[in-house]
């Protein structure tokens, strides 16, 4: 079933810190559900790398948004966008509201097709999308978040220990959280999910359940 013709697709909103299981959450429910689907911080990588690789500033507004401005979006699939390093470089571009600014019509244009789409980031229920009918704030301990990483980045050849890796998630917290622009904070509507004692088959069950419910009351409106 889908809404009244009149207006947008089913949206749905995922947020939460880094490694909470957020980003297999959206392609999980961007299968059930048929639903195209985004990760958000993959722009933000994008942008980081890219600054770092010119020998830019990725503390630098105005290095950082010109680096953001000229982002090509169909080109996300490389795996340097998956480390360590890319991860803390997109957090400190992400503190920029000109780098912020310059991806967020994308992102609401990817949000607003009308068949309904899946997003997955920081600021997606609060800014990117804040009409969305289902909103998740999907979260887990630092020392869980910490060992899911540790174990991806050993996955991709990346060797790092787990105190490095969750230094790494408690700075990125902090800086995302504390940042004046758009930061990570779960919308007042969303659905709180925290992760820290499922696998990810209960994580996956959660979620289904929380979007369903949504998806009822969104086409009964
Ligand atoms: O989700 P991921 O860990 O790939 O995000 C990398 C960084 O990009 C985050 O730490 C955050 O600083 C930034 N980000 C953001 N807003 C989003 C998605 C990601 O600020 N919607």
């Amino acid at each position: 079933m889908t809404g009244p013709a009149d207006r947008a697709g089913f949206i749905v909103a995922i947020d939460g810190p880094a490694a909470s299981g957020k980003g297999s959450i959206a392609t999980f429910l961007a299968r059930r559900l048929g639903l195209p689907v985004l990760d958000t911080g993959l722009l933000y990588r994008a942008v980081g790398v890219a600054v770092e690789q010119a020998g830019g500033d990725l503390d630098d507004d105005s290095t950082a948004g010109a680096a953001a401005r000229g982002l090509d979006l169909d080109d996300l699939g490389s795996d340097a966008l998956r480390t360590r390093a890319a991860g803390e470089a997109a957090s400190r571009v992400a503190v920029h509201t000109a780098v912020r600014n310059a991806l967020l019509e994308a992102q609401r244009a990817f949000a607003r097709r009308p068949g309904g789409a899946i997003l997955d980031g920081r600021d997606i229920g609060t800014v990117v999308a804040p009409e969305a009918p289902c909103k998740l704030y999907v979260t887990a301990t630092p020392e869980t978040r910490a060992r899911r990483r540790h174990a991806q980045l050993r996955a991709q050849g990346e060797s790092a220990s787990l105190e490095d890796v969750l230094d790494d998630i408690r700075r990125r917290d902090a800086r995302d959280g504390d940042r004046a622009a758009a930061p990570m904070v779960r919308a007042p509507d969303a659905a709180l999910l925290d992760t820290t004692d499922l696998d990810i088959d209960a994580a996956f069950d959660a979620a289904l359940r929380i979007v369903e419910a949504s998806r009822g009351r969104w086409e009964k409106s």
